[in-house]
């Protein structure tokens, strides 16, 4: 076997065998398969698709390629979900801890933000002595004595995909519905959750820009879980617009205490009750209520004991810019347009994210939302504050977000698109 006749095959819209997919995932992650071969493979497949088939064995070989994890010694039914990512997306915060909270244990295995979505890790570092980096042990303990855990996965899990979704980000590959699925699924099959809801998102800051292509995501992650065993079901929600009023590291854990303590943006907390319903659903505790988990505290004490178990302090100050730029509404009006993919862009310009893996990024930059689509704005309000340390980034990010947004006359009718949409 050799890289170049794997490459060729899907050049020209061919099929790959078990064969050559087995081969190909082992000597990449060896070493023996190149870089730029690989890319050149994530590309073809990109642009000419692989068919059932074909994916379920590419992911299959990426879970073969580490080790898998066991959850079987918890007292609990393991409940696990995964957002595709999008702006303002601090679900995971308030959600492990609740779902917790009403009995299943939630293996909560996340990333780093990279490009214009942010990354659970990043966020929940902000918080002083909050460590991402769990042993398997330690992992497990956690998850034992609290209920939830969210860390980082290790690097003995898929590492074929760990190594694929750096090329293909780097690459301009991220965006192939086989290779999307198969790098989610093979890290959530092999983490050993015994449920899965998968929250696909949909809209301008989303990978998926239509519902279309967000139905064939999402089906196709449903059966790859389904036929390994894992009960997984999917929802797709918008991405059009940020979710909630922050986005940015420090800034979302802020509005994603308010939701513990039973505040909180209105989206946020549907879209937190929505996916924690399905995911307590999925493990078999139909009769939980998280609605009742939120209002009396409960998510709030698991919440509390998750991230000090992590070394965390609950009850440290979280850290604030060192400077801020307000963009005030040039008109009043309805807003009717507040893009998400133009936010994620300035929220990171501003150095909420990273460009390259190995950056840094400010746990206090980020940008806040003064108002959302179909809110009523009056013409020198605030509209939206920019946060960072680094103030000679504001032009840059200003860039991004001066096209952000619409207002129309006052009085426009407006219906505002719901959070969950299928
Ligand atoms: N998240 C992943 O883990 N992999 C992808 O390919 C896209 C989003």
């Amino acid at each position: 076997m050799d890289a170049i006749s794997v490459i060729r095959t899907k050049r020209d819209r061919g099929e790959l065998t078990d064969a050559q997919i087995d081969w190909v995932i082992d000597a990449y992650t060896r070493g023996e398969v190149a870089d730029e071969q690989m890319s050149a493979l994530a590309m073809a497949i990109l642009l000419n698709g692989m068919n059932r088939r074909e994916i379920a064995r590419w992911t299959a070989a990426m879970i073969a390629s580490g080790e898998r994890m066991d959850f079987s010694t918890l007292a609990r039914p393991t409940a696990d979900k995964h957002s595709t990512g999008g702006v303002g997306d601090k679900i995971t915060l308030p959600l492990a801890p609740l779902v917790a909270a009403c009995g299943a244990a939630v293996p909560q295995l996340s990333g780093r933000g990279l490009g214009h979505t942010g990354g659970t890790l990043d966020k929940l570092e902000s918080i002083p002595g909050w460590r991402a980096l769990l042993s398997n042990e330690e992992m497990l303990n956690v998850l034992d004595g609290v209920g939830a855990v969210i860390c980082a996965a290790g690097d003995g899990l898929a590492p074929a995909d760990k190594k694929l979704y750096a090329l293909r980000d780097v690459t301009a590959t991220v965006e192939a519905i086989p290779l999307i699925a198969s790098s989610i699924m093979s890290k959530k099959i092999a983490e050993g959750t015994g449920s899965l809801v998968l929250d696909v998102k949909v809209g301008t800051g989303a990978f998926m820009k239509n519902l279309a292509d967000a139905r064939e995501l999402a089906s196709t992650m449903v059966g790859l879980g389904t036929d390994h065993g894992v009960r997984t079901v999917a929802l797709l929600t918008d991405m059009s617009t940020p979710l909630g009023l922050t986005a940015g590291n420090a800034l979302e854990v802020r509005e994603s205490v308010e939701v513990l303590a039973g505040g909180g943006p209105a989206d946020v907390v549907e879209l937190t009750l929505a996916l924690a319903r399905e995911m307590l659903d999925a493990a078999g505790l139909k009769d939980a209520d998280p609605a009742k988990a939120l209002a009396d505290g409960s998510a709030m004490d698991a919440w509390r004991r998750m991230i000090a178990a992590q070394g965390g302090d609950p009850d440290a100050a979280l850290p604030t810019s060192r400077e801020q730029h307000v963009i005030t509404a040039p008109s009043s009006g309805v807003l009717t347009r507040l893009d998400a993919y133009d936010i994620g862009i300035g929220a990171w310009r501003l150095g909420a994210g990273r460009a390259r893996k190995e950056d840094p990024v400010q746990a206090a930059a980020g940008i806040e939302l003064h108002a959302k689509p179909g809110d009523t704005v009056t013409a020198g309000q605030p509209l939206l504050t920019l946060h960072t340390d680094t103030p000679e980034r504001f032009d840059y990010a200003l860039e991004a977000v001066s096209d952000s947004y619409d207002i129309a006359a006052p009085g426009t009718e407006f219906s505002t698109t719901p959070v969950v949409l299928e």
